[in-house]
């Protein structure tokens, strides 16, 4: 099994060098993660040399045109879907948001929608919404034991009238790496479409879409290490089932058709540069992929998380042992993404929180818009949780850190 080269890793994002960010160690990347060099260096290019309307004959126009049509089919690649499918919107919540206004004039009255009480509220909310057009709302319920959802759940409620179930791939409270492509499976088999969240899976390895069985598939490239933009997978048969939310005269061109804001045509470019750092840890890694049986997604997938698991074990192992911490969701690192939330029995959250941003320790408290998951586990979401998430590019040594703060702390 090929290991994470740590030090090739982080030579790769600009913060690790950065003096201000000296002792800084990093836990919240379940909110947002440093950005990688190739990435500042893409946009960093595209402000300074092609910074002009795109797609028109002139040079810089032509230069920023092929770098936005080169970052959607790269991106496509990894992904393992057509360029066509892929969509850049301003965030997840503003995809999801148009998506659902194109449901409204597409559902009847009647039809039926299942969303969780899992998920972060961009994945539920939009969708609930609908409600106010005729649409009937089920609630697939998370087990409040152990936070999961179960099969049985979606099992009761998919029936003729489903016509969409919205559910995440990882949420970013339980941190449980769900099973996508059989919970698809199901709701294709009931004739339903699956809206897939994955912004809490993706910055652990772009996910093959395809393989997957999502008909929609989100996630946000802030948390993947490039720039504040969001990325919709819509499946072609989808998209054209679906009425256009752009402009009219737009209706035929595929990724015009869901995003009515108009895309950052910059940030769309330095999608280039998230994928030369993906293909910059694989040819490091893997060296000459065309002799590699596996897909690159797979491989780097595979290599992010084994070195993910290692840090994840001491972590959980900690919290796992600790008197007075309840920890959400699988106390084991099998099917678990490093995104840890707790409580402790008589400490406020948010003091825990400060007391490691005195240590330089960053790390989320709060219910980080799974509200309702909150409540569901009958944890005060004004309050919420303390959350430690950490990706590929922490080192052994900010967890340790981490381990020895928190037992002074709790
Ligand atoms: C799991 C999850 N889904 C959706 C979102 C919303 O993403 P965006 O901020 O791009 O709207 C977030 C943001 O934190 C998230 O963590």
């Amino acid at each position: 099994m090929t290991q994470l080269d740590i030090e090739f890793v982080r030579n790769q994002f600009p913060a690790f060098s950065e003096p201000s960010l000296k002792d800084f160690a990093h836990f919240e990347n379940a909110g947002g993660s440093y950005a990688c060099r190739q990435m500042i260096d893409a946009l960093h290019h595209y402000y300074s040399a092609t910074k002009v309307q795109p797609y028109y004959g002139f040079e810089p126009s032509m230069g920023a045109g092929v770098k936005m049509t080169r970052g959607r089919e790269r991106m496509a690649s990894w992904l393992n879907v057509g360029a066509d499918e892929v969509h850049f919107g301003a965030s997840t919540s503003q995809n999801s948001y148009v998506v659902a206004q194109a449901l409204r004039e597409y559902l009847e009255v009647g039809d039926e929608v299942i969303v969780t009480n899992q998920d972060h509220e961009a994945n539920i909310g939009v969708w609930r919404r609908l409600e106010a057009a005729g649409i009937v709302i089920r609630e697939w319920r998370v087990n409040p034991e152990t936070a999961e959802l179960e099969d049985e759940g979606l099992d009761a409620l998919l029936n003729e009238k489903t016509r969409v179930v919205a559910f995440t791939h990882c949420s970013n409270i339980v941190g449980s790496i769900n099973p996508v492509s059989k919970w698809a499976d199901k709701i294709h088999a009931a004739g339903a479409l699956a809206f897939v969240d994955g912004v809490s899976y993706a910055g652990h390895g772009l996910p093959d879409v395809d393989a997957l069985g999502a008909d929609i598939y989100f996630f946000s490239l802030y948390k993947v290490y490039g720039p504040h933009l969001g990325v919709m997978v819509m499946r072609e048969a989808v998209n054209q089932a679906l009425p256009s939310q752009g402009h009219f005269f737009n209706a035929g061109s595929a990724t015009s058709r869901f995003t009515p804001a108009g895309p950052d045509h910059a940030q769309i470019a330095s999608v280039n540069g998230v994928i030369d750092y993906f293909e910059a840890l694989d040819a490091h890694h893997f060296g000459d992929s065309e002799t590699l049986l596996s897909s690159k997604t797979d491989r780097v997938g595979a290599l992010i998380h084994n070195a993910e698991i290692v840090n994840l074990e001491p972590l959980l192992a900690f919290l796992n042992e600790r008197k007075g911490v309840k920890l959400i969701g699988k106390t084991v690192t099998e099917h678990r993404a490093p995104t840890l939330a707790f409580t402790v029995a008589g400490i406020d959250p948010a003091d825990i929180a400060a007391k490691l941003a005195a240590q330089r320790i960053g790390v989320a408290n709060g219910n980080c818009y799974a509200y309702r998951l909150m409540e569901a586990l009958g944890i005060p979401p004004e309050q919420g949780v303390v959350r430690l998430s950490f990706v590929h590019y922490t080192s052994a040594n900010e967890v340790r850190r981490l381990i020895e703060a928190l037992k002074i702390i709790i």
